[in-house]
């Protein structure tokens, strides 16, 4: 199906979120949306999803100009889109959940989408069980669950914002092999909008690259990632190196730590992180990495075994002990965990500064809020709800949250969803806290990332973890092999 946008333009108040774009979609072709955080991305797509609509411009479907007023709109021609913030499931089966949206007033035959939806799980190869609540699933099987649904709808155009942020490689390598799948065999166009560029050139046929609201040009792939790179901000970026640093005393203690959740059990985990050190945590998704910095967050009880910080014992004690002992933690859901999606960026530091005051002192969180805008150049104001920041301007913004002097730091996923040169940003505010004595454990599916800035490495597989101690050794690939358990 082809796809047409024609001189889309959304402001959003003063911010011009798009400005008279225009751009084609083939059927049977696979394309890529870039651009630095903000660059108004996603703001393009849920225009062509009906989710949002145009101030002015049109999508035009097969010849024929549309008009949307809801996301089922678009659905029904053809249209479908994975949004970037993971949607909210019903608390329901996945089969019922595989359901939703159908048409019809009639209930609906639950052999017949049973059938289905086991038809298209063998198709695909994905490991979905139906009767499964959907609460239980991990990011990566919510996404597959999505993409089943909007195939069955018979959507002809899929849009995908940022799909592999929290997905394991495994779920990113069977994701590429149905979308290619489906765009060679049964003409369908896609269109993913990524910050991965190694992602892009193995996916995409095509680039197009927006910048500040504005489309500034396109790129057939195969090319150099640094062709997109430069295309995207006007010049070459390259990843800062590590500097050495010279490591104190153990800031966290970890002994032989054993964690039971729902999902599974980790044994035996022990670890010293010392002051100034980083840590990487690799691991497929959910293979315990998450439950293990939660642990050392306060947030979760272990089922035994020890956690020191700076010599003191935290066992049993609060995630408000764990604060006030200097540790702080970055969860992965932004919304979700993290921030509050109707709240504004003020509102957040009159919440998290800390205060003898019983009150907030306003004019305090107002400055705060706009010096650390500037100092993290989040594209946002004072006033503006977290919510309509875009994705990675979001993470900016909880980043720019997490107190000073902290004794220990733990990341999940602390780039996800930034455009490159934002997540270089990141890492030397990250690494300047490490000089400044901070110890600091991140989580990351990106193995490169995690090759390239951790000390040591430790690798979460089947309720095990094993240490990798001199990453100068250690290759992505190699990680790779670690993480899916091969030794
Ligand atoms: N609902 C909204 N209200 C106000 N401003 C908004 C809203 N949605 C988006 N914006 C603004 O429009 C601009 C473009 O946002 P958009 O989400 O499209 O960026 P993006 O390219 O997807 O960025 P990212 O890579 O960070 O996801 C941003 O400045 C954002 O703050
Ligand atoms: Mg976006």
């Amino acid at each position: 199906m082809k796809v047409e946008l024609k001189h889309i333009s959304k402001t959003f108040g003063p911010v011009r979120a798009n400005q008279d774009i225009s751009l084609t979609f083939e059927a049977g072709r696979i394309y890529a949306i870039l651009g630095e955080n903000g660059a108004g991305k996603s703001t393009l797509m849920k225009i062509m999803s009906g989710y949002q609509s145009a101030d002015s411009g049109e999508v035009v479907v097969d010849g024929q100009a549309l008009t949307f007023n809801a996301p089922t709109d678009a659905i029904a021609s053809g249209i479908g889109m994975l949004y970037q913030d993971p949607l909210d499931f019903p608390p329901f089966t996945v089969l019922e959940n595989f359901i939703a949206g159908r048409a019809g007033g009639f209930l609906p035959d639950m052999d017949e989408a049973r059938h289905q939806f086991m038809a298209l799980i063998e198709r695909f190869e994905f490991d979905l069980d139906p009767d499964a609540y959907v609460d239980a699933l991990t990011i990566g099987e919510r996404q597959q669950l999505e993409i089943l649904r909007l195939l069955s709808l018979n959507v002809r155009a899929l849009i995908l914002d940022e799909p592999t942020t929290g997905i394991s490689a495994e779920q990113k390598t069977a994701l590429f092999n149905v979308l290619k799948a489906l765009a060679r065999d049964e003409a369908m166009t896609v269109i993913l909008v990524s910050h991965k560029l190694e992602d892009v050139i193995e996916l995409c046929d095509e680039a197009y690259v927006l910048r500040r609201g504005k489309f500034v040009g396109q790129q057939s792939i195969p090319c150099p990632i640094s062709a997109l790179v430069e295309l995207m901000f006007g010049k070459v970026i390259e990843r800062q190196a590590r500097p050495p640093v010279e490591v104190g005393d153990p800031t966290l203690v970890v002994d032989r730590l054993c964690i039971t959740s729902r999902r599974l059990t980790v044994e035996n985990v022990s670890l010293e992180v010392h002051a100034g050190e980083v840590i990487g945590l690799a691991g497929l998704d959910g293979s315990g990495q998450g439950e293990f910095v939660r642990s050392c967050a306060g947030l979760i009880k272990p089922e035994d075994g020890r956690i020191l910080i700076d010599g003191r014992p935290m066992i049993g004690l609060t995630y408000h002990q764990f604060a006030r002992a200097g540790v702080a933690f970055l969860p992965a859901g932004r919304i979700e965990e993290g921030l509050i999606g109707e709240m504004t960026v003020t509102d957040h530091f009159a919440l998290t500064l800390p205060s003898r005051a019983p009150w907030v002192n306003w004019p305090r969180a107002r400055h705060t809020a706009q010096a650390r805008i500037t100092h993290f150049n989040v594209k946002g104001r004072p006033g503006s709800p977290v919510r309509t920041l875009s994705g990675g301007n979001q993470q900016r913004f909880a980043l720019s949250l997490l107190p000073q002097n902290l004794r220990l730091l733990l990341l999940e996923h602390p780039t996800r969803g930034l455009d490159v040169e934002s997540a270089n940003y990141i890492w030397e505010q990250l690494l300047e806290r490490r000089r400044g004595g901070t110890a600091i454990v991140f989580i990351s599916a990106e193995l490169d990332e995690i090759v390239a800035y951790s000390d040591r490495i430790l690798v979460f597989f089947g309720g095990r973890v094993t240490l990798v101690d001199d990453p100068e050794d250690m290759t992505a690939n190699r990680l790779g092999e670690l993480i899916g358990g091969r030794l």
